[in-house]
Order: structure tokens, then sequence, then C-alpha cells
């Protein structure tokens, strides 16, 4: 099964931990909001000021830039349709999510924390903590080497709150954080990355699936506490994508295009129990701090109306080699489709920039996927007194 990927760069594989996050976005909303709506006045309005974001490739944007780490996206052509027409280190041919999450709640694009040019007023806007090639596990992506997992993009934040302490004092920064808004997007890369890695990987003769869903969904409500503990009190919470169905999955496994129904399970059992998880720890809360994104049944949905939303292609990415574009790198030297705004997937693993946007349009606006509410929804409410 996963035979193949020895054989491969292991630069390759950073691709697949990076795609994980895709899935996260756009469910159906709809009765759950009842609770909060009450909270909601107009008054409250511009509440959420800052923006923080933690996880993997799929909202880094360009921590890895800093690192000595094969999961990056600092060279060309990544970058080709942002507006500075460079590579930024972000995984996408533009913007990606935290960008268009910004756009709509007006918070300008967010600096890598390792970024020195982050420094000063432009620590209030917030920051960017996310690695590629994390999980929810300190073993996932080993051999990504450098990068920042999850309890130290955790430290980060800490150090953050301290230096912001300095600009505006303890009591305005606890509010500057009880306000935001946080995005959280891992999980995918410990499938890709971690348990499915290789055949009989160490995790994989240990837990056999659902013991192995129950440990991460279990860790990952201990780094949500942790987020909750530091002021967190608007945090998105993103599902693993349709793992099954990445360019870089099909490449390795697919007869005729088929996904793989092995980590699509895989990624079903998951995004159950994490949707589970975080409702119930909004029950233990009394307080609607978790939103789950149903990112896999956005993509899912999008995948079937691929047409009408003006996508050519869907199971092939628009840069890479090989079959569906799907295998090695992203690089100067790959496939690079002409019409970047006609594929889903820019890479192996990561949507393209104009599938980043409808997603983020569908978790702001969207009726549906969003639990228990929609971003707008949830940008209105007065998140101090929680
Ligand atoms: C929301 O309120 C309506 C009317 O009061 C009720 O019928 C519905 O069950 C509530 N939904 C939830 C999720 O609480
Ligand atoms: C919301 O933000 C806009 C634009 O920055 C500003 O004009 C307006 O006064 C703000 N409203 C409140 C209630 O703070
Ligand atoms: C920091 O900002 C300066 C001026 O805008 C820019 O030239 C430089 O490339 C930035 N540094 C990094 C690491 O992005
Ligand atoms: C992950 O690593 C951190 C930092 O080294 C450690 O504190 C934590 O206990 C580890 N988590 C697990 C589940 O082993
Ligand atoms: C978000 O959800 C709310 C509540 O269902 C709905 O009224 C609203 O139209 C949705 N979209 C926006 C942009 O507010």
């Amino acid at each position: 099964m996963y035979r193949m990927h020895n054989k491969l760069n292991p630069t390759l594989m950073y691709l697949v931990t990076l795609a994980c996050i895709l899935v996260s976005h756009l469910l159906d909303f709809g009765l759950a909001a009842n609770s909060s709506s009450p909270r909601v006045s107009p008054r409250t309005k511009n509440a959420s000021k800052a923006f923080f974001v933690f996880g993997d490739s799929l909202v880094d944007n360009g921590n890895n830039n800093f690192l000595i780490t094969s999961a990056r996206a600092d060279s060309p052509p990544y970058g080709i349709d942002y507006p500075t027409h460079r590579p930024t280190g972000r995984f996408s041919n533009g913007k990606n999510i935290p960008d268009f999450i910004g756009e709509h709640i007006g918070v300008g694009p967010l600096l890598p924390y390792l970024d020195p040019n982050l420094s000063g007023k432009k620590l209030l806007n917030g920051a960017n903590f996310a690695s590629a090639g994390v999980g929810i596990l300190n073993d996932t992506g080993m051999h990504f080497v450098d990068i920042i997992r999850m309890p130290y993009q955790l430290a980060y934040f800490e150090k953050y709150k301290e230096r912001v302490h300095s600009l505006i004092g303890k009591q305005e920064t606890e509010k500057l954080v009880n306000k935001a808004l946080v995005l959280i997007t891992i999980g995918g890369n410990d499938f890709v990355n971690n348990y499915y890695f290789v055949p009989n990987s160490l995790r994989s003769l240990q837990y056999k699936l659902p013991d192995y869903v129950t440990l991460l969904t279990k860790e990952y409500q201990n780094i949500l506490m942790k987020l909750y503990k530091l002021g967190a009190r608007k945090v998105l919470v993103t599902a693993t994508g349709p793992l099954g169905c990445a360019p870089a999955i099909l490449a390795l496994r697919s007869q005729n295009g088929e996904c793989i129904e092995e980590l699509q399970k895989a990624a079903d059992l998951y995004n159950q129990k994490l949707s589970a998880m975080t409702a119930f720890m909004n029950k233990k809360l009394g307080s609607d701090v978790f939103v789950y994104v149903e990112s896999h049944n956005i993509i899912k949905d999008m995948t079937k109306n691929s047409k009408t939303l003006g996508f050519e292609v869907t199971n092939k990415a628009c840069c890479g080699q090989g079959p569906y574009n799907g295998l090695g790198l992203c690089t100067g030297l790959s496939n690079l489709c002409p019409d970047r705004n006609k594929y889903m997937f820019w890479d192996a693993y990561h949507p393209s920039e104009r599938m980043n946007r409808l997603i983020v349009e569908e978790m702001y606006s969207g009726f549906k996927y969003m639990k228990p509410m929609n971003l707008s929804t949830l940008m209105a409410i007065d998140s101090t007194k929680i």
C-alpha cells in the first residue's frame, strides 16, 4: 500500500503532510446558533481585531522559511499569483485560507511568528504560528526535522503574549486575545505523515485505527484546552479533508482515479470524533468557544459542483509531475497548468488560491458546514465576557 513511499524522496512526503489541512470548512450550519444569538449585538460588530493561526502547511504563512526543513514553499512557482508574484512560504499559487479569513474580518495578511519584521504595533494584528509538516502528535512529520510542533507553537503564543504585555499592558492583552479569532488546522499529517506514512509504521503497529483516532482527539482536546486557558474564545477548528482524493495519494495508489477508501474512512472516523469532541468541550465550557468547520464536506460538495463553480480539473494538481501531477514537489521544473483558476488543487496536497477563496466564503456566510455558527455570526459575538 504505502510501500511506494519508501522509494520516494522524503521531500515528496512533505506535500502529503500539508495537504491534509485542506479539508476544513463548509458544513451545515443552521440550527445550533440559538444559544449564541442573544449575545450578538451591532455594537460588538468590530469586536475581533486580532487573528491567530496554528497548525500545518494548509495555513502556514512562511514560518518554515526560517527553519532547516524540507517542508517549505519558498521557491517559484509558489506565490505566482500572490500580489507580489513571489513565493512567500504559503503552500498556494497565491493566497491561502488565513489570508481570505483576514480579508473578511478586516485583519491584513498575518506575518509568520518567526519573521523578524513582526514587532511593535504589528504584533497587535496577531500572528501566524503554523508550521508545515506538523500534526497533533509530536512524532508526526519527524522526517521534516526542524518544524514547530504544537507544544512549541503554543509556547510561542505565550511568548507573543508577553511581548504584547509590554506594549499595552496585561489587561488589554487579555482582552485582545479574548476578542481575537483563532484558526487551527491540524490532523491530516497524523495520517499521511505518520500512521500511513510507511507500511507497518510504528503507530499502526501500536494502535488499531479507531484507537489511534481516539488518541488523536484526546491529544487535540489538550491542545484546545491549552488555547482556551491562554485566552482564546473564538476558535475555528477545521476537519481533515478527503485525504484519499489528494493528487499525491491518487498518484501512489489509485488504479483508475478512484479515491482511496482506506484514507477516506480514516478521515471520516477522525472527523466524526473531532466534531463530537468540540461539541463536548463547548458544553463543558458552557459557551460556543469552538466552531467546528466541516471542511471535508465543503470540499466534497465543491467537487460535486465543480462544473458550476468553474473548475475543470478536480483530481490533478496544477503544479507537479507524474500521474495526476501528484508525484514529487512543485518546483520550477514541474508541469504547470496554464489556468490556475480551473484547478481545485494547486500542488499534490494543497488547494489552489481560488479554491481557498471559495472555502472561506462558505465559512464566512454559509448556512451549512459550520457548527454551530458561521464566521460572520461568530465575529459578531462579544467574547470578552465568556
Ligand atoms: C432553536 O430554537 C428553536 C425555536 O426555539 C428550536 O425549535 C430549535 O430546536 C433550537 N435549536 C437548537 C439547536 O437548539
Ligand atoms: C467598526 O469599524 C469601522 C471601520 O474601522 C469604524 O468606522 C466603526 O466605527 C467601528 N464600529 C464600532 C462599533 O467600533
Ligand atoms: C522585512 O521588511 C522589509 C521592509 O519591508 C523587507 O525588505 C524584508 O524582506 C522583510 N523581511 C522578511 C524576513 O520578510
Ligand atoms: C510533546 O512534546 C512536548 C515538548 O517536548 C512534551 O512536553 C509533551 O509531553 C509531548 N507530548 C506527548 C503527548 O508526548
Ligand atoms: C450566517 O449565519 C446566519 C445565521 O444562520 C445567517 O443569518 C447569515 O445570513 C449567515 N451569513 C452571513 C453573511 O451572515
